[in-house]
């Protein structure tokens, strides 16, 4: 299979990267980091989730920062909805696009969305109805895709099933998450094999938490796949915080210059997008996460 001409990069740095950080965040830092990442070029951003804030306190400003940024035209502007009263709160904030997310394990999707697989997939559906009604895309999002912190491996036939039957409800797009990092190349390839059975690859996402150091490596054997969307982190930023230990996504820099090497241009510019990353992880107190942004910034 060739690998993909065209790339497109989901940013989950505002939502993936921060609603770890145990530390406060303002919403004007918050908001400075959507703005900086619209203005790097990317063309999709997870700002911010509509969940309980007593389960991930972090993300209890997601309004606040859907109304002060600056919205790009072009760029989509995402936000995590696990449930009709997230979804009705995100709409009442303006956002125009939202994801589900499921998992792959049942023992995650208890400990994150407090309920079961299939539970979930039945709280998806009158979400999927209203969305229809406002006009509104749905992502969808399979956890635990290549392991689980609580029941270890994962049959990928469970993530095709799953992945599958979002699609069927209406996602336009499902990512599966590696959510601890431990896939391998090898492992990614089958993974993907698998869920195109289910669902087209070119509506396929890959989501590489990088925890074992193999999400890039990860990222380049889906691409071998024929997988064309990519979630990302700026500055590697992120973890969940029901998946102890995980560590943040793939970072979006070291993504991007994986990309500008295979000849695919993505628009985004790179020397904003490290800036955007650098800027943040000043705020955090927190080294920079991305390889090449460190590399880039060393040799500045
Ligand atoms: P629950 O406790 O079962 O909810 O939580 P409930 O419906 O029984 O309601 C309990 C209380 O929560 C009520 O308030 C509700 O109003 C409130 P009270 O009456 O006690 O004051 N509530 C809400 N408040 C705000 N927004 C809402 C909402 N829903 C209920 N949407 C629930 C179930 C799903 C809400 C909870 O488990 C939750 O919020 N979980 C979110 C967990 C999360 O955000 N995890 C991280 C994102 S997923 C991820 O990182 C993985 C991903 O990156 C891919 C990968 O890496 O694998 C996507
Ligand atoms: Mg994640």
């Amino acid at each position: 299979m060739t690998i993909p001409k065209k790339v497109r990069l989901v940013e989950v740095g505002p939502r993936d990267g921060l609603q770890n950080e145990k530390q406060p965040i303002s919403v004007a830092d918050k908001v400075r980091l959507v703005d900086d990442l619209s203005a790097a070029g990317l063309g999709y951003i997870e700002v911010g989730s509509f969940v309980s804030p007593k389960w991930v306190p972090q993300m209890a400003g997601s309004a606040e920062v859907f109304a002060q940024i600056q919205r790009q035209a072009g760029v989509v502007y995402g936000a995590l909805t696990p449930n009709m009263k997230g979804f009705e709160a995100a709409v009442e904030a303006g956002v125009r696009e939202v994801a589900v997310f499921a998992a792959a394990s049942e023992a995650f999707s208890q400990k994150n969305i407090n309920c079961s697989i299939s539970e979930s997939l039945a709280r998806f559906v009158p979400i999927m109805d209203a969305a229809r009604a406002h006009g509104i895309s749905v992502r969808g999002y399979v956890s635990c895709v290549l392991g689980c912190p609580y029941e270890g491996a994962v049959a990928p036939e469970r993530v095709a099933s799953v992945a599958g039957e979002l699609f069927a409800m209406g996602c336009y797009e499902v990512s599966l998450g590696d959510t601890i990092g431990t896939g391998t190349a090898g492992a990614t390839r089958r993974l993907f094999e698998l869920a195109a059975a289910q669902v087209p690859r070119d509506k396929l996402g890959g989501h590489f938490h990088d925890t074992y150091g193999q999400a890039l490596a990860n990222v380049y054997a889906s691409l071998q796949e024929g997988i064309s969307v990519f979630d990302s982190s700026v500055a590697g930023l992120g973890g969940c915080p029901y998946a102890k230990g995980a560590t943040g996504n793939v970072a979006s820099e070291d993504v991007l210059y994986l990309l500008e090497g295979l000849g695919i241009h993505t628009g985004i510019d790179m020397d904003r997008l490290i800036d955007a990353g650098q800027r943040i992880c000043e705020v955090l107190g927190k080294a920079n996460g991305s390889r090449v942004a460190r590399a880039r910034l060393a040799s500045r």
